[in-house]
């Protein structure tokens, strides 16, 4: 007997681990605020995540509803999308204990984010950083959300927790009671890199404040930063295809192109073969009149 199909519901969560930067923003928000529009959402502050790594207990509370705020200035809108913070809903652990017991270590042993978050000092890493994609399982499938708006960097995530599904369904003979939930990952800006490095993850734990932009970073801030960005000397090219094998001038495209709701190739007609520095204003110019609201 096949499983009647499941009603279509957005789930997504951020960690409260730090200020939100324009990675999260461009990555996974502006499509949470879209989304919302057209489909029933539930927009969660994934408090529990973060205490894989040490936290200060009241700078977290802190941080919990510092995001939401974040959330909300963005344009979530609390009327039409459910905001929550994780640790109010003791279903999340609980289910989360059982996926423990459906997940192979092999599966979690590959995962990319643990290998770098733990890097060298895996033995020392709590156990809850390498189950951390379990609970996030959890966190989708309390809810049996269909579809899950992330970055780029969450995919081998959310494919685990589709493997979670489709186990669970199988082992205990129940096919359909878990959706495979869809990641919805979409725009010009997947995946926002280091404004220091063109190769690395915009990231909220990375040392530099440089490498990223904050979305508190009043407009001198943002206009600073940006005119700051690593690039390298020759001017912009004039095809898509020239981007390739540069990183920091692709980054910046496609920073431009998500915040003016542009075509990269629009973008690279508009300012192919011209300078860093002139392309540098008007994306300044652009990200603080998109940001600073
Ligand atoms: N650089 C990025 N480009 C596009 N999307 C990104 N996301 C994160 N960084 C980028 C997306 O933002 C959502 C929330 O992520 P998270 O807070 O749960 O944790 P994260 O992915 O680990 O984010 P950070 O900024 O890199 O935090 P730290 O440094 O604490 O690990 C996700 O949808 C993510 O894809």
């Amino acid at each position: 007997m096949s499983a009647a199909p499941h009603k279509p519901l957005v789930f997504s969560g951020m960690q409260p681990t730090n200020t939100l930067h324009l990675g999260n923003y461009l990555g996974a928000l502006k499509n949470w605020v879209r989304l919302q529009e057209t489909m029933d959402c539930l927009y969660c502050v994934v408090d529990m995540h973060a205490i894989t790594v040490e936290q200060d207990p009241k700078a977290l509370a802190a941080a919990t509803r510092e995001v939401t705020a974040a959330y909300v200035a963005s344009g979530v809108n609390p009327t039409h999308a459910i905001l929550f913070n994780q640790s109010a809903v003791h279903e999340h652990a609980e289910l989360a204990w059982i996926f423990n017991c459906v997940a192979r270590m092999g599966w979690l042993g590959r995962m990319t984010q643990f290998k770098e978050k733990a890097g060298k000092h895996r033995e020392n890493a709590s156990v809850g950083l390498f189950v951390y994609p379990n609970l996030m399982a959890a966190d989708i499938l309390a809810y049996k959300a269909t579809h899950v708006p992330v970055g780029e960097d969450q995919k081998q995530h959310l494919e685990l927790a589709r493997d979670i599904a489709q186990k669970f369904n199988n082992d205990f003979d129940v096919p359909g009671f878990f959706p495979l939930p869809e990641p919805v990952i979409t725009g010009p800006a997947t995946r926002v890199m280091s404004l220091r490095d063109g190769t690395k993850k915009m990231s909220k734990s990375e040392d530099s404040d440089y490498s990223r932009i904050n979305l508190t970073d009043d407009a001198d801030s943002i206009a600073q930063k940006i005119r700051k960005a690593r690039t390298d000397p020759a001017p912009l090219p004039d095809s898509e295809k020239d981007l390739e094998g540069r990183p920091e001038a692709e980054n910046l495209v496609n920073i431009y192109a998500a915040l003016s709701d542009t075509p990269r190739d629009a973008v690279i007609a508009q300012f192919g073969g011209r300078q860093f520095s002139e392309f540098k204003a008007e994306l300044a110019d652009l990200a603080v009149s998109k940001l600073t609201p």
